[in-house]
Order: C-alpha cells, then structure tokens, then sequence
C-alpha cells in the first residue's frame, strides 16, 4: 500500500507525463488501428432485458427550469420516469451518416465521441419492475437485469436511505478512449463522466427528483455495488466503477454515512448474471493509466456535504427559448465556428453565471465537492466587452491566491458589481485562444474560449484522489456551457486537446498550485451540410 505523499506524487506525474506540448504530445498511438476500434456500447449477454419507454408528453418545460430546484412538479418512481430519466440523461439524441459510414450521438458528449461511461440503477420495488441491479443500454433504451435484490437486502436499502429513492452509478472503461488518445486517455473519460453527472442531474431534475452524490464510499464499494468485481472481466477493457449518486424526492439537505459492513457484504453476495460483450479484438496496454486510476482510488471517507459561497440569485436569462427537452436533446458540438458571429455582453454573463456554483442551483448541488475550478475567458467577439483575457472567479475563497499566482501586471478590473468576473488584459488573443487550445481554429473563430483552471494547492497537493473529482467538475461545468449556448442560438464544443503549459506560461503561472483541466469554446457553428440526421431510436422501430 503506498502512503499518501506517494500517491500524490504519481498523480502529479501522471498529469506532467500526459501534457500535450506543441513539439511533444502525450503518448498516443501514432495511427487509429479502426479493426480494433472498442464498441461504444455494452452489453450483458444473457441479462434479461427491459424495455424503457420514451416520453411522450407534449407539456414543454421552459429551459431555465432544468436550473431550479423545487420547481418542476415531483413525479412517481416507475418505469415511465424511469424511461424518460435515462432518455434525457444517457440516451441516444441522434445518428449522423455520411455515405460509408453512421454514427450515433448521445446526450452526453463524449471526447472522440467514444462513450467510456456506462450507467447503472440500483432500483427498489417499483410497481412495473422488481428490485435490483440494472445496466442501461443506451443502444436499446432498456434495462439489462444484473442481480435481484434479496428481501433483507431491500428492507436495509430502505431503511438506511430513509424512504424511497434509488441508486445511479457511473463506471468508466478506459480502454474505449485509450485506444485513441493513448496516456491522456484517463483525463478524458472523467471528463466525460463529469458531463454524464450533469446530465443525470438536470435530467431527473425536470422530474422534480433530487441528485445527491454518495461521496462517502471507496471505489471498491463502488464496484461491489455494481457488480463490477462479482463478474469475469478482460483486463484490458477493465471497467472500474467511480461515483454513486441517491435519486430522491426530499426537497431538503441529505446525508449519509457509508453502507454498513453487513449492506455491502450482502451486495457481494448477490447471484449476477450477464456476461459483458468484448469491445475490441485486440488492445494496447497502456500501463500508465491503471497505475493512475489505482493511485486515485478513494477509500471510505465520511460524507462531506459541499458548503458553498454566497452568490447573487441566478439571472433569469434567456426567458424564450425553446423547451428544456428540446434543448437537451439538440445539443450538439460545433466541427467549426464562423469566426463571425458575436454574441451580447448579457448573453455572456448570462452562460458564465449558470456555472457558479449555488448549493440550490442545478447541477451544483450534487453534494460532489467544494468548488476548485475556475474559467480563464479568451473573449473574442462579445458585444459591449473588450477583447481580451477575463477570469471567472468561482469560489471567492480563491481570489487572493489566483491573484498572487498570475501574472502580476493582469488589471483585475471588476467587469460588474457583484459578479466575480475580471478583466485581466485588453487584447486580440484569437490566434493565442487557438494556439494553445493544440492549433484547433474553434478556440479563436468563437465568440469567446475558455481554460478551466483548477486548485491543485487545495485538493490534489492534499488528496490525490480528489484528481478525478477535479475532471468531473469540470465537465459538469461543460455541460451548463453546452446547454447554455445552444439556448442561446448558437454553438460550442468541448475541447480536450490543448497545450498545457503553454496556457500556464501565457497567464504567468510558474507553478503547479493552479493547473488547466480543461478548454471550452462558444459561438456560431458552420454545419457540416454533408451530414445526414436520423432520428436516435429509428433502429428500433
Ligand atoms: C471531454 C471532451 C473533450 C473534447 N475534446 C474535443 C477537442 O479537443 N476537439 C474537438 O473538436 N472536439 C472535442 N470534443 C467534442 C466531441 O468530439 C463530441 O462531443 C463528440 O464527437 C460527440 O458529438 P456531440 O457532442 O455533438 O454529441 C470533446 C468533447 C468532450 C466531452
């Protein structure tokens, strides 16, 4: 067993190891070998499979609505909502082809479009299903029974989550993305699954239920949970299990302790059957990722409910746009921006102030940690702000830090009363947004992009595990910024591939306290005309 300070430094080196560098990027393979591309989709072989509805309503619900708590009207726990759930948080949202080749696209964005999240329920006695453990395959839109529930097992779940709820957990398998990004690959799938996270959230909260992540328990309960141990797995498509999170309908604060010895023993004990499909013919190991992903396993811990800053209340911008499902299942990521379309100052403010993290806002209120991470704004066509670099100070207790770390000649200009958004520089920093971002023309022909900064000093200096936990704000964060500008009529596209250091040296950081996680950019999208959309469940019909 290695010591903490170990630990710390393996993830530390990890995350040096896997920096892109414009004359040096992290290991890859150097060609797509496409014979052994892994299949984006799991299934359990054998597992009885239950169909999901779809839903059907025509009641819209208003965008803005995906964003506040107690305001959508509570819905039953049944295999309807169940449906509808899943639909709008892990299915399918579209094919595109073009002749020779389809693909299908989800709600959750994915890098590379290459899904190493999978999803699971762990559900009660429902009136239309019985208890147990589910896998969700987004290809069926349907349930794969793992495991029944035992009656004693039932009446403890119950008694310990105090009512009814059920469980969702996330698991990642890293191969799916190391086959194309090789060593980097371990960062893209939590970011991935941070955006799963959001979308989960905002998902069940237009069904009036509550998201409560259950922090407090060790990967390997995680994975006990799943059923992920209790089954034969290829070493080298190893899913691992990473966050499980209580669905539920009280409107107030939630906290729980671990499962006792005697829940989880009775979990392992489970009889599981399905035997998970193979995903490639063929694999590549790359050895640094299950060193990273062991050195960021997190054991027990106690529950740590998230204390978060005083903000202003949300602005209630843009009041008409379309509905919130509508807008979910739109969501798409620009192939590439005009480098014409600008976007208002209050259109502006409007996207980043849906990213604070308000204990009562929407997908902020997961419980999952404190907030580390903040947005360095490349601002290129904004109307009534300067083009320039702007920073989005999202936890204030940050601010002297941020200030003390980055270049010293940076203005730290207070764009409105407040708001903790500052003016660092006055400047044309399209070709810098660009450059950095590894070349990619979306990070300067947008509207404005961004660099996703997170407190190193604060969590993996002491907590390495917090490392994962650090993608996954950052792709929640992602999610709020995707719905946001296609509400707001234009496009953006997660970016993952982007220049570490340089970003570093181009604000005047010299250290490692604050590190780039992650690169957003919004703004006008050009379609690819060449592409053909089909509907995302027409492979059922
Ligand atoms: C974590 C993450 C990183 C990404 N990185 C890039 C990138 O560097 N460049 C790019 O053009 N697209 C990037 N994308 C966009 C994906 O390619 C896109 O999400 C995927 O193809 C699915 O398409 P969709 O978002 O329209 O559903 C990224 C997406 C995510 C979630």
């Amino acid at each position: 067993m290695l010591g903490i300070e170990q630990k710390k430094n393996y993830v530390i080196h990890y995350h040096n190891q896997t920096k892109h560098y414009p004359n040096r990027f992290a290991s890859a393979p150097g060609f797509l070998e496409w014979d052994t591309q892994p299949n984006p989709f799991r299934f359990y072989r054998g597992a009885e499979k239950i169909g999901l509805p779809f839903r059907k309503d025509v009641k819209e619900i208003p965008y803005l609505n995906i964003y506040k708590n107690k305001i959508n009207p509570t819905k039953d726990f049944n295999l309807q909502n169940l449906g509808i759930f899943l639909e709008y948080a892990l299915g399918l949202s579209a094919w595109k082809s073009i002749p020779g080749a389809t693909w299908s696209l989800r709600i959750n964005p994915s890098s590379g479009n290459l899904h190493p999240t999978e999803g699971y329920l762990v559900l009660p006695d429902l009136p239309d299903l019985k208890s147990g453990i589910y896998h969700y395959s987004p290809y069926l839109h349907s349930l794969e029974r793992r495991a029944l529930l035992t009656s004693s097992l039932k009446e403890k779940l119950f008694e310990f989550f105090q009512g009814e709820g059920f469980v969702v957990g996330l698991s990642s398998i890293y191969w799916r993305e190391s086959w194309k990004y090789g060593e980097r690959a371990y960062r893209y799938c939590h970011l991935d699954l941070g955006h799963a996270l959001a979308c989960i959230r905002m998902s069940a909260n237009l069904l009036g239920w509550n998201v409560t992540c259950l922090n407090q328990f060790s990967h390997e309960d995680v994975d006990e949970i799943l059923g992920l141990r209790q089954m034969q797995q290829i070493p080298a498509e190893i899913e691992e299990g990473d966050i499980l999170c209580l669905v539920h309908h009280s409107k107030d604060f939630h906290s729980f302790d671990s499962f006792s010895y005697e829940i989880l023993e009775e979990f392992r004990k489970l009889d599981f059957s399905g035997v998970p499909n193979q995903l490639s013919g063929e694999h590549v190991d790359w050895e640094i990722i299950n060193i990273v992903a062991s050195n960021c396993k997190k054991d027990r811990t106690a529950s740590t409910p998230q204390v978060s800053p005083d903000y202003p209340p949300m602005k209630d911008y843009p009041k008409n746009s379309s509905s919130a499902h509508i807008i979910i299942k739109g969501r798409r990521s620009a192939l590439a921006m005009d480098g014409e379309t600008s976007i208002t100052k209050d259109q502006f403010l409007s996207m980043l102030d849906k990213t604070l993290p308000r204990s009562d806002a929407i997908p902020f209120d997961l419980e999952l940690c404190e907030p580390k991470i903040h947005l360095v704004l490349f601002v290129h066509r904004v109307e009534g702000l300067d083009q320039g670099v702007y920073i989005f100070v999202r936890n204030p207790d940050d601010f002297k830090l941020l200030r003390t770390k980055l270049n010293p000649e940076y203005s730290w200009g207070q764009v409105e009363e407040d708001f903790p958004l500052y003016q660092l520089a006055k400047a044309d920093v399209r070709s810098v947004a660009a450059a950095i971002s590894c070349g990619q023309a979306i990070a300067g022909d947008s509207a404005f992009s961004l660099a996703m900064l997170a407190n190193f000093e604060k969590s993996v200096h002491v907590d390495p595990t917090c490392y994962p936990v650090l993608y996954w704000e950052s792709g929640i964060i992602g999610q709020v910024l995707y719905l946001e500008a296609e509400a707001h009529g234009v496009r953006s596209t997660g970016i993952g591939c982007f220049f570490d250091d340089p970003v570093h040296e181009y604000i005047g950081l010299k250290d490692n306290s604050f590190q780039s996680m992650y690169h957003f950019t919004v703004g006008g999208a050009v379609d690819d005309v060449r592409l053909q959309t089909l509907r995302p469940y027409h492979h059922l019909k």
